[in-house]
């Protein structure tokens, strides 16, 4: 009889053990030993012959990496929450299912947001960066004040899995929550949160935090402008985990500049990897480098999920958790 050809999983980066002893379980596993991005014409020989490429939210998912893989492709699972980096559309055209990540980074998505609104209320990285520096302080009746958060109320644009996580643990910390989103959260959690929904321009000119939770598509590209911005209450604080190109990052410069808002706390950038570089002479901007869900067990548990989706795919069955376009 001849050899039957076992399915190949073309991995574009190193991924935690359990996750490759899944897809090892059920094809031959390619995996790129990097923990960065492959340049493109190795991505593109790393994916030919995949029955399913398991990748990263900075490879571009377009029609020439799914041509490169060819017609043997059933699917791409993305380890990460956002697909913004897949061409849905040209997947479709090539009956290539997308999966990506949702529900198992939540948690720690919003626990880093909660570490971002802190340092940016209490001015963490402004604090850190004098000791660093060496130059002298000594605590002061009025050194270094920043912002309470009890009593304040918090804007959350996307109440989805991140959002409502988000929500629920600002309310452990006296903060009213309003919220805009497409459409209407489920009524139990709003009324958990004792949440109100606003127009996204009354939540950015009636709260004092407002944190970003939508994905980045076409409407949410530029959503947070100038004006937008200008719309803020002069004291506010701007929170963004969800990717950075819903910001006009050189606007928020110019707006923090003029102190409205007060202070911003990133975690993604609009050219990610690259910073504004009028941002890194600000003190009232607080800076990460794309940590939302970099955790150890999240980080295990989103190569997990991607790779049993890779694995559904090229047996035929239904994927855990596929993107709906
Ligand atoms: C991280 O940014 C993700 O989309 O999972």
């Amino acid at each position: 009889m001849p050899p039957v050809d076992r399915p190949r999983f073309a991995v574009t980066g190193r991924l935690p053990a359990p996750a490759l002893e899944l897809l090892a379980a059920a094809g031959e596993v390619a995996v790129a030993d990097v923990a960065t991005p492959l340049p493109r014409e190795e991505l593109l020989r790393h994916v030919a012959g995949a029955a399913a490429i398991v990748c990263f939210l900075y490879d571009r998912v377009d029609a020439e990496l799914l041509d490169a893989a060819g017609p043997g492709l059933a699917a791409v699972a993305n380890v990460a929450v956002g697909y913004d980096n897949v061409d849905l559309v040209a997947a479709a055209e090539r009956g290539v299912a997308v999966a990506n990540t949702p529900g198992v980074l939540d948690d720690a998505t919003a626990d880093l947001t909660l570490a971002l609104l802190l340092a940016a209320a209490r001015r963490l990285g402004e604090g850190e960066r004098l000791i660093r520096s060496g130059r002298p302080w000594a605590w002061g009746f009025d050194f270094m004040l920043g912002r309470d958060l009890r009593g304040k109320r918090l804007g959350i644009v996307g109440l989805g899995g991140i959002g409502s996580r988000v929500a629920r643990r600002a309310r452990a910390f006296g903060i009213e929550i309003a919220y805009s989103n497409r459409s209407a959260a489920e009524p139990a959690l709003v009324a958990e949160l004792g949440a109100v929904r606003l127009e996204l321009d009354e939540l950015l000119a009636g709260c004092d935090f407002v944190s970003l939770h939508m994905p980045l598509t076409p409407q949410t590209r530029g959503l947070i402008s100038a004006e937008r911005l200008a719309l803020m209450k002069p004291g506010a604080i701007l929170v963004n985990t969800a990717r950075g190109p819903v910001v006009d990052e050189a606007a928020l410069a110019a707006a923090l500049r003029q102190g409205r808002p007060a202070a911003a706390a990133l975690d993604v950038y609009e050219h990610e990897p690259r910073v504004h570089p009028e941002l890194l002479e600000l003190e009232n901007v607080t800076l990460l480098p794309h940590l939302g869900s970099a955790t150890v067990e999240t980080r295990e548990a989103m190569a997990t999920l991607a790779a049993r989706n890779a694995v559904a795919a090229v047996r035929g069955e239904a994927l855990p958790t596929p993107v709906v376009a």
